[in-house]
């Protein structure tokens, strides 16, 4: 009887300890490459479903017919050809043209409200995936 108790003690005290163990370790919500730290508040931008419905309003100009960056076929191989640098929007010439930072405002005359530019901003800080 004395040993069942004693075994009954540890098994309560190694319960003790694992609760420990997980409220030193809360639940993590980080998701690689997404760009934050854990935080949750920003959402893993994707290219697909985010960023190419904004290039309708580049691809009048921005198309096969000319020597600019094609955005209408391609667009993520072209963009990468050069334009983007992965998790350096600062570095980059699509985020520069954005902000007229160097580089002629896109598009011309007509800059974008900060909330489109800043997805192409944040999209490229996460890496510019093609997803
Ligand atoms: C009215 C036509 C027109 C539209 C619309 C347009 N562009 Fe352009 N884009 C140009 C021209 C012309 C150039 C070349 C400018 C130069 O070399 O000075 C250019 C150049 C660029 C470049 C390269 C800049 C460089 O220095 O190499 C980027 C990047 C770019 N555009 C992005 C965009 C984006 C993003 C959009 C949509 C938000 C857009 N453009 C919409 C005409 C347009």
């Amino acid at each position: 009887m004395k040993k069942l108790i004693r075994i009954l003690i540890m098994v309560f005290i190694g319960l003790a300890v694992n609760a420990c163990y997980y409220d030193a370790f809360p639940e993590d919500d980080y998701v690689p490459g997404d760009g934050d730290d854990g935080g949750g508040d920003i959402e893993l931008v994707s290219y697909q479903n985010d960023i190419v419905p904004l290039w309708v309003q580049c691809t009048g100009c921005h198309n096969e017919g000319g020597d600019l960056p094609n955005m209408q076929d391609n667009s993520y191989n072209n963009l990468l050809n050069g334009y983007v640098i992965p998790e350096n929007a600062a570095g980059s010439i699509l985020y520069k043209s954005l902000i007229n930072d160097g580089v002629e405002l896109m598009p011309p005359g007509s800059p974008w409200p900060n909330s489109k530019i800043n997805l192409v901003r944040d999209w490229i800080n996460q890496g510019a995936l093609n997803n």
